[in-house]
């Protein structure tokens, strides 16, 4: 299973994914990273991992289809099966959807379809929910949505900030999203159609 991944931060759900490849816990490859931005966290983390990386920077492409022809090509080259987005954070476009028609994966840090779109920890902690978690889902083209493959659910306590209960959050998201990657190729394998 080649995997081609995404990322614009700080990559720990990246870092889970390699670890549970080289744990057998997850039968596949990630023959490329792509990152967007220079400073990203995930370079490094791609480096000490050995996993070969490609920056993309968005601001070098006039639209957001000109990103993702780049993406899809270098993927192509690599010959990818499945896109996993782990923490990207631009907005997808069909050009993507369309050469990995339901083989794009991503997650994000809420119990979608609640507090879809950016800054969703705080959306959760404004709204004076009690439970929050994290979802990972196949892509659509409107952002954060799509059919759920795996969600947990995460306690918000009292004194939690942003920063404490996104942390909380990611100790479920790095359990999930392997688990979650295996779940969908084997679904797709045996063509259960997730979507109702
Ligand atoms: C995660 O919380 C994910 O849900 C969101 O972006 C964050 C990425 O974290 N989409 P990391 O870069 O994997 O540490």
């Amino acid at each position: 299973l080649k995997l081609g991944v995404l990322a614009s931060g700080s990559g720990s759900n990246f870092e889970v994914i390699v670890k549970a490849i080289e744990k057998e816990e997850l039968n596949a490859e990630i023959p490329i990273l792509i990152y967007n931005n220079p400073k990203a966290k995930v370079k490094e983390r791609a480096q000490r991992l050995k996993i070969p990386t490609i920056l993309l920077n968005h601001r070098e492409f006039k639209q957001r289809e000109d990103l993702d022809k780049k993406i899809v090509e270098v993927f192509q080259e690599h010959q990818v099966e499945w896109v996993i987005m782990a923490g990207w954070m631009r907005v997808i476009t069909p050009i993507l959807l369309e050469a990995f028609p339901n083989r794009v994966i991503n997650i994000h840090p809420s119990l979608l379809p609640s507090f879809k779109g950016i800054n969703a920890v705080e959306q959760a902690l404004k709204a004076g929910v009690k439970i929050t978690g994290c979802t990972v889902h196949l892509a659509s083209l409107e952002v954060d949505s799509g059919p759920i493959l795996m969600q947990a659910a995460v306690p918000i306590l009292a004194d939690d900030t942003p920063e404490t209960l996104h942390a909380r959050i990611q100790v479920q998201e790095h359990k999930i999203f392997p688990q979650a990657i295996a779940l969908a190729a084997k679904n797709a394998f045996n063509s259960i159609n997730l979507v109702n």
